[in-house]
């Protein structure tokens, strides 16, 4: 028997421009999947709190159909990278956030699964290997992914990401508490990178500074976190958001969530990940204020969550 996690994440600056060579900041969620393998005839992956068992099949075209053709691809991004693959495994796997939220779920997902898988066959691989193998099965889901979810999954610390290259640390100068709300509506991460891409072949160069804008943002973000400057720091999420928004990322819900985040007294708040829905982030500099803005959420029923960032 093997085990494995991976983390969830949010990204506090810069999604999307990541995905066209700009920085992103992000940080680790404490919750995100657990995985078990134990040895099988055949493989298998059961998908729990969903309660889906797929096995993989690289044509699949069925209900399940995604998963399945991620499974294949990540057992044989292992197998190519020193995994054993013609040794089976039933896998179980749990998640403890939501799908489609932009919290990277589906990346945490399968680096707990190739972690259970390299744990129960006692192989040894870098961190680096494993991010490929995520990225076999994110592609799938994903189309063009920037790598950071696979990464952050992988890292679980605060970091700036940069296509293909390692997460750098990032210096936290003081402790922020930032609430996570859920709009209630999933939309797909791939759709919404595609509609970033039609914008950039329609209008470089409007797009490409607004790509530029987003890496400034990113930039001093990063020196505010170090600074521990959180009244910069939310501004700079509502800049962000404001730019994001440009790009039709943003729906009227989202929108009314950081509005009532910041009424409630929030110190800047945006959408995070691939957006058109999914979850919003708030800046808070306590936890009694966190505790606050979670209940102005209410309203929007999403079970909004506080996170300690240091
Ligand atoms: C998804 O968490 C973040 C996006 O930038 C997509 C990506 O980086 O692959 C929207």
């Amino acid at each position: 028997m093997g085990g494995g996690v991976g983390h969830g994440k949010i990204i506090l600056f810069g999604e999307h421009a990541v995905v066209h060579g700009k920085p992103a900041l992000s940080a680790p969620l404490p919750r995100g999947c657990r995985a078990e393998a134990t040895d099988a005839d055949a493989d298998l992956l059961r998908v729990l709190p969903w309660g889906i068992d797929v096995v993989p099949d690289a044509d699949a075209d069925g209900e399940h159909a995604e998963l399945q053709r991620a499974l294949s691809a990540l057992l044989d991004a292992r197998g190519s990278s020193g995994g054993r693959h013609r040794v089976h495994h039933r896998i179980r796997a749990t998640l403890a956030i939501p799908a489609g939220a932009g919290l990277g779920a589906s990346a945490a997902l399968s680096v707990a699964v190739a972690r259970a898988l390299d744990d129960a066959e006692g192989v040894e691989r870098s961190d680096a290997e494993l991010v490929e193998i995520s990225l076999a099965w994110e592609r799938v889901f994903h189309g063009n992914p920037s790598g950071v979810d696979s990464a952050m999954a992988v890292h679980g610390r605060v970091a700036l990401f940069l296509r293909g290259q390692a997460p750098a640390p990032v210096e936290v100068g003081r402790s922020l508490f930032v609430v996570v709300g859920h709009s209630g509506q999933a939309p797909s991460t791939r759709s919404m990178v595609e509609s970033v891409e039609r914008q950039l072949q329609r209008d470089p160069a409007k797009v490409g500074k607004i790509l530029d804008g987003i890496e400034a943002v990113v930039n001093n973000g990063r020196s505010a976190l170090r600074d521990g400057n959180l009244r910069d720091l939310g501004q700079l999420m509502v800049l962000n958001q404001k730019l994001l928004n440009s790009l039709m990322l943003s729906t009227s819900r989202l929108e009314e969530m950081c509005a009532c985040a910041i009424d409630a007294g929030a110190l800047g708040a945006k959408l995070t990940g691939g957006g058109g829905g999914g979850c919003m982030i708030a800046l808070c500099d306590s936890e009694p204020l966190a505790t606050t803005v979670i209940d102005a959420l209410a309203d929007f029923d999403g079970d909004a969550f506080q996170v300690e960032i240091r």
